[in-house]
């Protein structure tokens, strides 16, 4: 890349954009910064665009008018969708930066089976496996005969993160397999199921940025994804994150580089995969013995409010680095802090909720980050906009510090029918 000050445009609208924005906008490198669609967070930072993440036309015609230099990726659906292909088969495009790999990686998210057969392929642990479809349903059900509870049947391709079900009774499992490959349960995501053998452990997220050859690991985080206390009731899109993760030493971590990610990248090369852009590891530690869970092909949200804080190299330098395959020769920082982060969300969510509910607070917050989600500037007013509306990250010298200045500055911040988790971390202490 010639110029050392650039334009970028940012991709999503979420906590884990609003972070990344947050970071890009301390670079020394960045001239302008904009986010499509953003949010009243990001509108803080740069200028929000009003273009969805998979209108690739429109993406087109603000990256000319506005001589955007580099594209930073954020949700999954604009890769499935082939953005960075897009940007590759344009003539007035193809020099342009994309950070997010290219469709093919991008079934590594896309579809469970293509992850699961990559993994086998090139040796790297994860659960057990078979898949089916409509025309074998009768042999997926004396699959499941043979496995012991609780069973684990997943949707093929992309379901909002729903596709994945977890069930104790045979019989519940064969109906619930009948009502994806026969009765279309997830839509297209569920012509083909993907049935594997439980596993019992405790979870965490690997983040890793690779320019195709070479890589860095940037810092674990833990999430915590069930809606209620106790990491009881529905799933959501993450109710609170930690980061590092109290429950790696150094020897697990070793297993993790040498058993998972390094065979990763090397299977990207081995299969002819370009890859520019993040790889996120879901990782289950069972035994003391690291296995993946599942990849996607993006930056985990709220990961990303606990991670990104703990970055203090430049974040333009090292997009450059990761374009230009010299990541190699950079220096990555890491903060030695721990940053947690704690979700507000809207009533109701993950199921029905109400929106345009007016926030205040935002600015009595001291000592703790506040980045957007689900928000809207109305007039001079910030509203809610969808199911997870704030993350609050703070720092300190532990988890249990840095939560305590996040519940602290939560007091602050009210809107109708707020909610959070008041126990996160709750399964860390000693
Ligand atoms: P996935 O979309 O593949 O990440 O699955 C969603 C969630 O289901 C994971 O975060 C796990 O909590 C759980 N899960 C998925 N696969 C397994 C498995 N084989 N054993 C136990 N839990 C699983
Ligand atoms: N927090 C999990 C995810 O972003 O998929």
């Amino acid at each position: 890349m010639k110029k050392k000050h650039i334009n970028i445009l940012l991709l999503g609208s979420g906590g884990r954009e609003h972070a990344i924005a947050y970071k890009l906008k301390q670079s020394e490198q960045l001239q302008q910064l904009f986010i499509a669609p953003g949010n009243a967070g990001t509108s803080e930072i740069g200028t929000n665009l009003p273009i969805t993440v998979t209108d690739f036309k429109a993406i087109k015609k603000t990256v000319l008018e506005n001589q955007i230099e580099m594209v930073i990726v954020g949700p999954e659906n604009p890769l499935v969708n082939g953005i960075h292909d897009f940007f590759l088969n344009d003539i007035q495009l193809k020099h342009i930066a994309v950070i997010g790999p290219q469709k093919q990686a991008a079934t590594l998210e896309g579809s469970k089976e293509f992850a699961k057969e990559f993994m086998y392929r090139h040796h790297i642990p994860t659960a057990k496996y078979k898949s089916f479809t409509k025309e074998n349903v009768q042999e997926g059900c004396d699959f499941l005969e043979n496995l012991k509870p609780p069973y684990v049947l997943k949707a093929d391709g992309l379901a909002a993160g729903k596709g994945v079900l977890i069930i104790n009774n045979l019989q519940e499992a064969k109906n619930e397999l009948n009502e994806m490959l026969t009765n279309n349960k997830f839509g297209v995501a569920s012509n083909k199921v993907i049935i594997e053998e439980f596993l019992d452990g405790t979870e965490l997220s690997c983040f890793v940025l690779t320019d195709g050859k070479n890589y860095k690991i940037l810092p674990y985080a833990k999430d915590y994804k069930r809606i209620g206390e106790g990491d009881k009731g529905l799933n959501t899109g993450g109710m609170g994150a930690i980061s590092p993760v109290p429950f790696t030493d150094k020897k697990f971590l070793k297993k993790v580089e040498e058993r998972i990610i390094k065979p990763t990248i090397k299977g990207f090369q081995k299969d002819n995969i370009p890859y520019k852009g993040f790889v996120f590891i879901g990782l289950i530690k069972v035994n003391k013995e690291p296995l993946v869970i599942e990849y996607n092909v993006r930056m985990g949200d709220p990961e990303t409010e606990v991670v990104i804080p703990r970055i203090q190299s430049d974040l333009v330098a090292l997009f450059k680095a990761v374009a230009e395959e010299k990541l190699d020769q950079f220096d990555l920082e890491i903060d030695k802090r721990t940053t947690t982060t704690v979700m507000l969300v809207s009533g109701g969510y993950p199921e029905m909720y109400e929106k345009e509910k007016e926030i205040t607070g935002i600015n009595d917050v001291t000592d703790s980050i506040v980045f957007h989600a689900g928000t809207k500037k109305v007039q001079d007013k910030i509203v809610t906009n969808g199911g997870r509306v704030l993350a609050i990250t703070s720092y300190g010298k532990d988890f249990t510090e840095a939560l305590e200045k996040s519940y602290q500055n939560i007091a602050k911040i009210k809107f109708d029918k707020m909610n959070y988790r008041k126990d996160i971390g709750f399964d860390l202490k000693a």
